[in-house]
């Protein structure tokens, strides 16, 4: 899909800006009978993310929606510098993260990942101590041992857990309290940016909401920027002020939280969020909204990558691929039938657009 900027129009540079980001993770064959594989499989690729363009400014929050497989994981890594994607450019603070040009640490330190499992994030045979110092002096954020388990206690306290936890293990914490110290962790690198890949998605759900209310006072008190991944829109709507829906690989529409969630545009992002109404959580629930299964992203389909789905399917959506466009609003839209989908007259609209 050719793409144009993601963002409002602002002229501030932004903290974080992917253009054209591609990762196509190359499919291995099975060998069959007899140890050959198939020929030509080994060609496939798995087209995991195909062109996003997303701009972050300091101090916002922007979430990243979609059904399982999407691409979301992809684009969080890929910022954390755990993938290395085929295309494309990373920027944080100006300075290029993607491709790799010089080793300057200064501009991964930049940039945390917070991911959905604290029990595999941690290492479960060392206290929080041990791993709270750990990043703090690779990033040279203290150096010696009291400097150091006093910056580890500073953490703590800024994610809600006492100093006494400072000698405990993964294995004594709950799942709430093992979540905080993998936000703590995130913390000692001293970030700008923290990448939230579902970091509420193995809590109970009485242990979201508090974790929720912490992520959103400590952007506020740090001046933090978020990108935020999570099938929970409930979530994504408590902290996300930009959205992003991606759909096989692409991002389909963004614009504000209120836009997206109020007034969504895209057929897609209409089906998803009538697909779960409340505490949607995508990919999860299944309703009138959003029907089949999201095609192979080894053999995407041709023209719009949601024309198998969509139930405003034109033929030309069928070959032609749509480009983001531009909408009066601000925000940016890919479908072909965009203008007469959201006219007056458009057949299906909702009735509740309220932001023009
Ligand atoms: N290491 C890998 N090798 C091959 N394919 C991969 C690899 N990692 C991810 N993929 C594929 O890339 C696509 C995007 O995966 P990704 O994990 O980014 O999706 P996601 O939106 O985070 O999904 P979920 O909501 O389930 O976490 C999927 O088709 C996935 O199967
Ligand atoms: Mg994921």
């Amino acid at each position: 899909m050719t793409t144009t900027a993601v963002t409002e129009s602002s002229t501030e540079t932004p903290l974080v800006h992917v253009e054209g980001l591609v990762k196509h993770y190359p499919m291995r064959a099975k060998k069959r009978l007899g140890g050959r594989r198939e020929p030509g499989a080994d060609a496939q690729v798995v087209h995991a993310l195909d062109g996003i363009d997303l701009q972050v400014r300091q101090g916002e929050s922007v979430a990243l929606i979609g059904e399982s497989g999407c691409g979301k994981s992809t684009v969080a890594k890929v910022l954390v510098g755990l993938v290395r994607p085929t295309g494309g450019r990373v920027r944080v603070g100006g300075h290029d993260v993607v491709p790799v040009t010089t080793h300057d640490p200064a501009a991964r330190r930049r940039v945390q990942l917070v991911s959905q499992n604290p029990w595999s994030a941690l290492n479960r045979a060392r206290s929080v101590k041990h791993i709270l110092s750990q990043p703090i002096v690779l990033h040279g954020r203290a150096s010696g041992k009291e400097a150091v388990a006093q910056r580890a206690a500073e953490l703590l306290e800024m994610v809600g857990l006492p100093p006494e936890y400072l000698s405990r293990r993964p294995r004594d914490l709950s799942g709430g309290e093992l979540q905080r110290v993998t936000v703590a962790r995130a913390l000692a690198a001293e970030p700008d940016v923290l990448i939230l890949d579902e970091p509420t998605a193995s809590l109970d759900v009485s242990v979201k909401a508090t974790l929720v209310n912490l992520l959103s006072d400590l952007r506020a008190e740090l001046g933090l920027t978020y990108v935020l991944i999570t099938h929970e829109l409930d979530i994504a709507r408590h902290l996300a002020d930009r959205v992003a829906v991606m759909y096989l690989g692409e991002i389909v529409e963004s614009g504000s939280a209120e836009q997206v969630f109020g007034d969504p545009e895209h057929p897609y992002t209409r089906a998803l969020l009538a697909a779960a109404p409340t505490e949607l959580v995508i990919g999860r629930l299944h309703g009138d909204g959003l029907t089949g299964e999201v095609p192979s992203a080894i053999d995407v389909p041709t023209g719009c990558r949601f024309h198998t789905r969509c139930p405003m399917v034109a033929p030309a959506c069928t070959t032609e691929t749509p480009a983001l466009q531009r909408r009066p609003d601000d925000r940016v839209v890919a479908c072909l039938r965009i203008e007469e989908l959201v006219g007056d007259n458009a057949p299906g609209t909702t009735t509740g657009r309220n932001l023009t």
